[in-house]
């Protein structure tokens, strides 16, 4: 399958590393013009460099913004006024004990995870549904199904991001434009590969490293292993294309089988 976005622009939040930075690549490689957005201008600078390094005719747009503000959220809107594909990737996570999760956390999981996606989405689909085509992605985890011990807010924000997702696509029901979430699995980012070397010995060449925590620490994986992040981008640039247009209100699992249901 010949996926071609030549002449789409997308929008990919929090791209200047990891999950972002790999779906902006794969949307640029399948031709779209890509926003790459990230809250510093240095970083979202050096991000469109190393993007332009692997997609040398690529066309990018920096946009840096906050985009969890309200503020910052109207920023990107009036540096990047059309949009055809919204990828709202950006999420924060951070384990935390689920009686010592304060207020001001809560709400600061709502606002970043939930509501910054919420307000894109809302000043970008009018648009794309006047014109009759669009594609609307949420990131979500297999912590918005499988409710983490260890970061309860991190789980709330991301079954809500699926029924966001949920909501919007009956929003733009029969318009053309498509919505839906991705469900990633544990996925080999910078923090993450952190975190694993916290937790098996740092001299384990990272083959290795990663199969012995997969093994001990996340045992219901079936891919005994962390997703690469151009493995979710794969996925997001498919939802992304016009072949996928039979595909909205859908949550499609990247999870390496994480999650054990027989449901997607
Ligand atoms: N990693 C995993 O194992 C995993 C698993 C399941 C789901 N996910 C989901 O996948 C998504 C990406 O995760 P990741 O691990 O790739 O994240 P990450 O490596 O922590 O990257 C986060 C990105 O977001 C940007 N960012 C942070 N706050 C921002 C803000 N307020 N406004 C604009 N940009 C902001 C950062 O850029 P700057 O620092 O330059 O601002 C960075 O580019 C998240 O939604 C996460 O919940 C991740």
């Amino acid at each position: 399958m010949h996926v071609d976005l030549t002449g789409r622009t997308a929008l990919v939040t929090g791209s200047t590393q990891g999950i972002g930075a790999a779906i902006a690549t794969g949307l640029a490689r399948a031709g779209a013009t890509v926003a790459v957005n990230g809250r510093t201008p240095d970083g979202v600078a050096a991000a469109v460099k190393r993007l332009r390094a692997e997609v040398p005719d690529a066309e990018v747009v920096p946009v840096a913004a906050d985009v969890a503000s309200e503020e910052g959220a109207a920023l990107a809107v009036e540096l990047l006024p059309h949009v055809d594909v919204l990828v709202n990737n950006l999420g924060i996570f951070e384990s935390r004990p689920a009686l010592e999760i304060t207020d001001e956390e809560w709400r600061r999981y709502f606002e970043v995870n939930v509501l910054a996606a919420v307000r894109l989405t809302r000043a970008y689909l009018p648009s794309m549904t006047a014109r009759g085509w669009g594609r609307v992605q949420y990131i979500a985890s297999d912590s918005a199904v499988v409710t983490p011990a260890e970061m309860i807010h991190y789980g709330m924000s991301k079954t809500a991001l699926l029924a966001v997702n949920r909501g919007f696509a009956k929003e733009a029901a029969g318009t053309g434009v498509t919505v839906n979430a991705v469900i990633a699995g544990p996925t080999r980012t910078g923090g993450v590969e952190d975190f694993v070397y916290e937790l098996v010995d740092r001299d384990l060449p990272w083959e290795e490293a990663q199969r012995v925590f997969m093994r001990r620490h996340r045992p219901q994986s079936l891919l005994q292993r962390l997703i690469e992040p151009e493995e979710i981008a794969h996925m997001v640039v498919y939802l992304s294309s016009p072949q996928a247009s039979a595909t909205t209100g859908g949550a499609v699992r990247v999870d390496g089988g994480y999650v054990d249901s027989i449901l997607p």
